[in-house]
């Protein structure tokens, strides 16, 4: 029988794969500042494995970070393994996660008492978020911040289940911020509460299966079938149960669980914080969360994320790019994959396409539907689909030497909010091109460095 999925699982999943997936950090670390520390000296020098921090200073919990740090990290939460991506290519990737967006799953209440996170409850004056190893991830931060946690509200009117991923900065023992932009769904599910003035129960749940968050991440058309989606993500039926204070749903194999009480009439400023821009944002007014209870694992594991990393970005790197692929596919068929930049840039703006070249003026069409579908597009690169767009050095390499007309970079204006640099790298159809060179497949193939090395 198969392990049922959630963070433990995943992390037996990335110590398998090897210690460029995971290290183990039995040094003790600081929440504040040193988990950031260690992830982005790391990520300086190519280097995104998982890190499971084992001895928190001031906490019994120990704590996992850059759990999105690695592209391929994405593919093994959908069950690829690392020698399939490394053979196939990285493409696979992506393409799985289209076929499972194109399924829909179940989510089921479980027996509480056998549900993990409710080995440990805390409630009424015993609430201390002190508990939880949360950090400071940036120098001018405005406090602590939960980083990561999949926030759940239910709508009032329909009772469909929203889950998204919101920020909160820590205010005291027993109580948070909820920064939700006003045109997320979380939004107006606060917003119909309002009217109906009814109170506000939420549940944040901290810890679990990677693709679980990347489906949280992705904002779909509707508030309804966000459970169903997770589910998709995670390729089996995902467990919940009912919270001990409030009637939201909660993940059974998290860590740990928050459930409170939104008050949209107390409104505070969180911020400054560390955003995936790479600058601070000044912060915004937002509603406080009361916390009721925290339920856990009795050796509960905190997951942190550091925002200001390229890891916040790639959570949803694929829901990005499932959406550009399919817009584009539809009317350019000749797109072959699409890539949202590398793992060292904050690559929301960057895309990179491979197409199998029909026409001259491919190259610029497809870049043209790319735009379209980008909703901030600062550079979008179009190469023949001998190049492979998960190596920058590559798309960079094409873009020196197939990039020979003089029209094939254009700075083009749009209504979106800045100029954007279209670059068609592909070769000229119906011209003489050197050929690519090479080494023999065979040889390539024959030799395996840890042989020789
Ligand atoms: C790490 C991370 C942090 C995020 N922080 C916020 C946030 O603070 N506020 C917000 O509105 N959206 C934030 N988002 C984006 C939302 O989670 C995402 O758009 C989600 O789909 C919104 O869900 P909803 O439309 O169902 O409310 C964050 C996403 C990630 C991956």
């Amino acid at each position: 029988m198969s392990v049922p999925k959630d963070l433990r699982s995943f992390l037996h999943t990335v110590e398998e794969a090897g210690p460029r997936f995971f290290r183990r950090v039995e040094k003790p670390v600081n929440p504040n500042f040193d988990v950031s520390v260690i992830q982005q000296k790391l990520t300086k020098t190519g280097q995104f494995p998982v890190l499971h921090f084992t001895k928190t200073i001031g906490s019994p919990l120990s704590i996992v970070s850059n759990l999105f740090g690695n592209y391929e990290n994405l593919g093994l939460a959908l069950d690829l393994k690392p020698k399939q991506m490394a053979e196939v290519g990285k493409g696979c990737i992506l393409e799985e996660y289209i076929k499972r967006k194109a399924d829909v799953g179940i989510y089921r209440d479980v027996n509480p008492s056998r549900s993990p996170v409710r080995e440990l409850v805390i409630r009424g004056d015993q609430v201390d978020l002190a508990l939880l190893p949360i950090g400071r991830h940036a120098e001018l931060n405005g406090g602590k911040y939960i980083t990561i946690g999949v926030t759940v509200l239910v709508d009032p009117d329909t009772g469909h289940i929203n889950a998204g991923i919101y920020r909160h900065m820590i205010l005291g023992k027993d109580s948070i911020t909820c920064n939700i932009t006003p045109n997320h769904h979380g939004s107006r599910i606060i917003k119909r509460y309002q009217e109906l003035g009814k109170s506000i129960p939420v549940a944040i749940i901290i810890g679990h299966h990677p693709a679980l968050f990347m489906g949280a991440a992705y904002s779909g058309p509707s508030i309804a079938g966000e459970f169903e989606f997770i589910s998709t993500l995670l390729n089996e039926p995902l467990d919940v149960v009912k919270g001990i204070t409030v009637d939201v749903p909660i993940f059974a194999r998290s860590e740990i669980a928050i459930e409170g009480i939104l008050n949209p009439n107390e409104l505070v400023k969180d911020g400054p914080f560390s955003e995936a821009t790479g600058y601070y944002d000044d912060g915004n007014i937002c509603p406080t969360i009361k916390v009721m209870a925290i339920t856990m694992r009795h050796d509960a594991i905190y997951h942190d994320l550091c925002p200001m990393n390229h890891e916040h970005l790639q959570v949803n790197k694929l829901g990005r790019e499932s959406l550009i692929y399919e817009g584009v596919k539809k009317i350019m068929p000749c797109l072959r994959s699409v890539h949202q930049g590398p793992e060292s840039a904050v690559s929301s703006g960057v895309c990179f396409a491979a197409i199998n070249k029909i026409s001259n003026d491919d190259g610029y069409k497809v870049g043209m539907a790319i735009i379209d579908q980008m909703r901030s597009p600062k550079l979008v690169v179009i190469v023949d689909d001998d190049v492979d767009i998960f190596d920058q050095s590559e798309v960079l390499w094409a873009v020196c030497t197939r990039m020979g007309q003089k029209d094939k970079a254009v700075s083009i204006h749009t209504s979106k909010n800045s100029p954007i640099v279209l670059i068609d790298a592909t070769k000229p159809l119906g011209e003489l091109f050197p050929k690519r060179s090479g080494l023999p497949q065979n040889n390539w193939d024959a030799i395996r460095l840890e042989d020789y090395l």
